[in-house]
């Protein structure tokens, strides 16, 4: 079987099988779905299997209607228990919630979502990407996946919550053990009740200033005095913005700097009006960001169960099959994006722009704008600070169905002082 597009009948086709990501999304195999088999039964060899969709359109319309493709009742990952059980899912972890039991704690961090705590995030943004490629630019070689990609969000989100630099390596040791976890199948429930006891131990530390720290807001009652969420609630909702905060912009980056170092042309146009780079003051990403999501999509896929007898396209769905909605692939798709196998950060705006946070509508990722900020910093200074760049050796990538993660970039570049 080819692992760029797959087995030559597609009934054969496994997409948990981890050597289809070796190299990242299988592109090329999902160009072929999107065309032969868009809603496509996935059988597996330990469980029921799934649909796979692969289509812009059928994942807006599943994304978009929880009530009927519900995340709470087979959980978000191909198996049920992968990361925790799940019965510990549906209880304590937002995203594995049904509407209306979502919104409440959609609504425990909406305060850093807003364009005016962002602004405040900018400086510190500021100063953690400034360091960083401090420390590298005058050696004229670095590897962008672990010297720049890595500690650029680690250190913002530590920030956010109130965490001190010594638990650096603590909290990227949990990051990796949750995507191990979803990757490899496994119960990180240990993990993440570490995590709770850790987090409890930071409230009260302030540190970013004019923003209260997210493990303040995490252990905040609301306004009848109760607690908004239980010991249990907030370690899964540390674990998750930790997993969620770091690991998704890290592989945002790294692509980034991949694909413009594969895309001379586009990186000139970057280099020469950096300004394409810069959001807006309230967090409107540039075209040429939304455009280099697009092409990365850091997250692969996230998964659904039917609550009725319904269908998808003009596949009928059954009640309690899971669908797997391919967000890599529907970034690709032709129909949504004129064009899509072309890399162009000048494209007219599309809409959506990709499918890298979702389908859209409840779920629709709260990080967005936090994500286009450090981004939008980072590719700045890197190509301000390193002329020159290129890549030095062969680029590695974490053979995972999940995320879309490269594990080394390593580059060349004129050091600069
Ligand atoms: C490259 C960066 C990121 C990507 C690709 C990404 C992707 C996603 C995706 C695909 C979802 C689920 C959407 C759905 O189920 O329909 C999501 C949800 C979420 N993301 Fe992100 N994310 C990123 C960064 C962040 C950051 C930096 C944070 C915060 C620190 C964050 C916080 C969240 C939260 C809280 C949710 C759950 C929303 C809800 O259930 O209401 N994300 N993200």
């Amino acid at each position: 079987m080819s692992t760029q597009t797959g087995p030559s009948d597609l009934a054969a086709l496994d997409l948990t099988n981890l050597d289809l990501f070796a190299e990242g999304p299988p592109h090329e195999l999902f160009a072929r779905m999107r065309t032969e088999s868009p809603v496509h039964w996935n059988n597996t060899a330990d469980g029921p299997g799934f649909w796979s969709l692969t289509r812009g359109q059928d994942i807006v319309h599943v994304s978009q209607d929880p009530a009927t493709f519900s995340p709470a009742r087979g959980g978000i990952f191909f198996r049920p228990d992968t990361l925790v059980p799940l019965e510990v899912g549906q209880r304590d972890f937002m995203l594995w919630k049904d509407p209306p039991e979502h919104s409440r704690y959609r609504a425990v961090i909406t305060t850093f979502c807003l364009p005016r705590t962002l602004i405040l995030v900018d400086q510190v943004i500021e100063g953690i990407v400034a360091e960083t490629v401090d420390a590298v630019a005058g050696r004229g070689a670095c590897d962008i996946a672990t010297d720049i990609a890595m500690p650029v969000p680690l250190k913002v989100v530590a920030r956010l919550f109130g965490a001190p630099d010594e638990d650096l390596d603590q909290l990227n040791r949990w990051t990796k053990d949750i995507e191990q976890g979803i990757t490899h199948d496994m119960n990180m429930t240990r993990s993440v009740e570490e995590m709770g006891i850790y987090c409890a131990k930071l409230v009260g530390n302030q540190v970013i200033h004019g923003v209260d720290s997210l493990a303040n807001t995490l252990a905040q009652p609301d306004e009848s005095g109760e607690r908004r969420l239980s010991e249990s609630e907030i370690a899964a909702y540390f674990g998750m913005l930790l997993f969620v905060g770091n690991n998704h912009p890290r592989n945002a980056i790294s692509h980034a700097v991949h694909t413009l170092l594969q895309h001379p042309d586009q990186l000139a146009v970057l280099r020469d009006d950096p300004v394409k780079l810069r959001p807006t003051r309230s967090g409107l990403a540039p075209v040429a960001l939304e455009e280099l999501m697009r092409w990365s999509t850091p997250v692969n896929y996230l998964a659904r169960t039917a609550t009725v007898d319904t269908q998808v396209g003009e596949t009928p769905v059954k009640t309690g099959e899971r669908l797997v909605m391919w967000y890599a692939s529907a970034s690709r798709d032709p129909e949504v994006f004129p064009g899509a196998d072309r890399f162009d950060v000048g494209r007219a705006r599309c809409n959506p722009p990709h499918y890298a946070f979702g389908g859209g509508g409840e779920y629709f990722c709260q990080g967005a704008a936090l994500t286009y900020r450090m981004l939008s910093v980072t590719l700045r200074e890197v190509l301000r600070r390193m002329p020159g760049i290129e890549l030095a050796g062969p680029v590695t990538y974490e053979p995972s169905a999940f995320v879309n993660a490269i594990t080394s970039l390593p580059v060349r570049f004129k050091p600069t002082g």
